[in-house]
């Protein structure tokens, strides 16, 4: 059963595309990789799976839902990790856990018990009174991570989730969605960091400036006996640092 399906999903703002024909085909229980240079389109095209930006054109289902148009059914079911993690200044990490479970239909008491219990796995159970604007970079995604999972979703999309997050809680991370995709939960991840994607995903894509150049499986690039970054530097330009010759 395919859980994340896109049909010439396409993005512009103004005269830039930043997202062109996307065909995505991810069945359920799937941990997928996004990958791709700065500014190549991974994070528009989150937005659009995930009902925050409407796209230019094209069609995107989740669990043949269409998030176009049953917004609030596909939310429902998804947990999204946003690039702008969406947080309010003014509350406590506790406090933000505390708001979010009802919005999901969680009793106090079942948002509670969940929210301790993320907040002790992410290493944030002993800070969970400091308010997020004083808090520091890696603080504010994890308790936005924790935000993302507290109703259990059926499909989790997390854009840049180990980007400032210290060795520990990473390894953590890792852990909590292998175990979440063993149980059927479809992960829709961004990453720069092509050491743990390869580690963790089953297939991947990569986008360049708006198109998808490659898609493929982790299995398939490891019996063609390539590295995800061996990979990646196929499809994408590298420039050398001798260019800058007036360095140094
Ligand atoms: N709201 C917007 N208005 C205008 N242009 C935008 C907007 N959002 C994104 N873009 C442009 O769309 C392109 C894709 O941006 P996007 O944020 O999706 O890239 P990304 O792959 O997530 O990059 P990064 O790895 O740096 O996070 C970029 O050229 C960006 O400047
Ligand atoms: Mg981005």
């Amino acid at each position: 059963m395919l859980e994340i399906e896109t049909h010439n999903l396409s993005k512009a703002f103004g005269d830039l595309v930043a997202v062109s024909d996307l065909n995505l085909r991810i069945p359920k229980g799937t941990l997928f990789g996004f990958l791709g240079p700065n500014g190549s389109g991974k994070s528009t095209t989150v937005k659009m799976l995930t009902g925050m930006l409407p796209p230019t054109s094209g069609e995107v289902f989740i669990s043949g839902q269409s998030v176009i148009h049953s917004p609030i059914a596909v939310k429902k079911r998804i947990g999204v990790l946003p690039e702008d993690l969406a947080l309010f200044d003014s509350l406590t990490i506790w406090e933000h856990l505390l708001m979010v479970g009802p919005v999901y239909g969680l009793s106090h008491k079942e948002t509670a018990t969940r929210a301790e219990q993320l907040l002790v796995y992410l290493d944030l159970w002993q800070g969970r009174h400091t308010y997020v604007d004083g808090a520091s970079s890696g603080t504010r995604k994890k308790c936005s991570l924790a935000m993302a999972l507290i109703h259990n979703p059926e499909v989790l999309f997390l854009d840049e989730p180990f980007e400032g997050i210290d060795p520990v809680s990473s390894r953590n991370i890792k852990d909590l969605l292998l175990l979440m995709t063993r149980k059927g939960v479809t992960v829709f991840l961004t990453s720069h960091i092509l050491e743990v994607v390869e580690r963790i995903v089953q297939s991947f894509a990569i986008i360049v400036a708006g198109k998808v150049v490659c898609t493929q499986t982790m299995e398939e690039t490891l019996s063609d006996g390539e590295t995800l970054e061996d990979l990646f530097f196929k499809h994408v330009v590298r420039n050398k640092a001798e260019e800058l010759e007036w360095i140094g």
